[in-house]
């Protein structure tokens, strides 16, 4: 089967590992009809690998804390035929247009179908495929060096057709959590990542992207009372002692080891580990 990718490039998107977690996922005892919750959509690579491998047969709730994130995946789905339309206006842009782009995407409402253009000509133009966003929202991250290729009409259109009947919602995972049905349920949970090194632990609370321990602590709290109601949670992150031995113990969770061989997801053990993911309930 040729898998349809994620139409954005996203920082820490599990496109390359998106078979390996969700073969961790369809191991356990997962019902038939289970609901999906994805609280840390991004590009949303798991969500398109296990909804085309047929797996997902309930409800399907994806949700980001990023406003601009979640109007961009809504205008796929909804409006497909006016974003391929403001695209093909983008089409013969070079880079010497990024900037006037990035403020008319600034200062343009943050829903609809010409933003979401323009939030897909940005992702692909912008330094290293980087997303960033000040303090007010706006977009700040300089050019890249090459002009990116953007995806043609019918790979837009595969997409939509891959996002209908999906709920999607701009919440905190927490909300996500909180308003979820917990029975029958399989969450995938990709936070920004603890820091790799232990040495950086002890003196940084707050990780670089500003996702801070507090809430690390928080997602593995809610993770074990989903578990305890029912579900099963799966959580990526860094494969550091605060993950595998404070967030993510063996005792409550089982661990799966990885690290990253020419960019693809391949299962080691936890001594040469570069990510966890770690499994509760089921
Ligand atoms: C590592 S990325 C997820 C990548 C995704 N799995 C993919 O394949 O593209 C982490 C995501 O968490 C989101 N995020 C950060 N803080 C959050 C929060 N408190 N609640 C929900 N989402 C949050 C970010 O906007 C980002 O999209």
């Amino acid at each position: 089967m040729t898998t349809i990718k994620p139409l954005i490039k996203w920082p820490g998107g599990k496109r390359r590992q998106a078979q390996l977690i969700s073969s961790i996922i369809m191991a356990k005892d997962v019902s038939e009809e289970f609901d999906y919750y994805e609280p840390f959509l991004g590009g949303g690579a798991l969500f398109m690998h296990l909804k085309q491998s047929g797996a997902l047969k309930g409800e399907i709730i994806l949700s980001d804390i990023s406003e601009r994130l979640i109007a961009f995946h809504t205008a796929i789905r909804d409006e497909p035929e006016a974003v391929i339309e403001t695209l093909d206006d983008l089409r013969s842009l070079t880079l010497d247009d990024y900037y006037e782009v990035r403020t008319a995407f600034n200062e343009a409402d943050v829903e609809g179908p010409e933003t979401a253009a323009m939030f897909l000509w940005l992702n692909k133009n912008a330094w290293r495929g980087l997303w960033r966003e000040n303090k007010s929202g706006g977009m700040n991250v300089p050019k890249n060096d090459k002009l990116g290729a953007l995806p043609n009409a019918e790979t837009i259109r595969a997409v939509s057709e891959i996002y209908q009947g999906v709920t999607l919602r701009c919440e905190g995972f927490s909300d996500a959590f909180t308003f979820a049905n917990k029975q029958n349920a399989v969450f995938y949970c990709d936070p920004p990542y603890v820091p790799l090194k232990e040495t950086e632990t002890s003196f940084v609370t707050y990780s670089k992207q500003g996702f801070p321990m507090a809430l690390q602590h928080e997602l593995a709290a809610l993770a074990r009372e989903a578990a305890a109601e029912g579900a099963i949670v799966v959580i990526s992150n860094h494969a550091s002692k605060l993950a595998t031995e404070t967030l993510y113990p063996v005792e409550d969770f089982e661990q799966h080891f990885l690290k990253a061989k020419r960019g693809i997801g391949v299962r080691v053990d936890k001594t040469e580990a570069k990510e966890v993911i770690a499994v509760i309930g089921g």
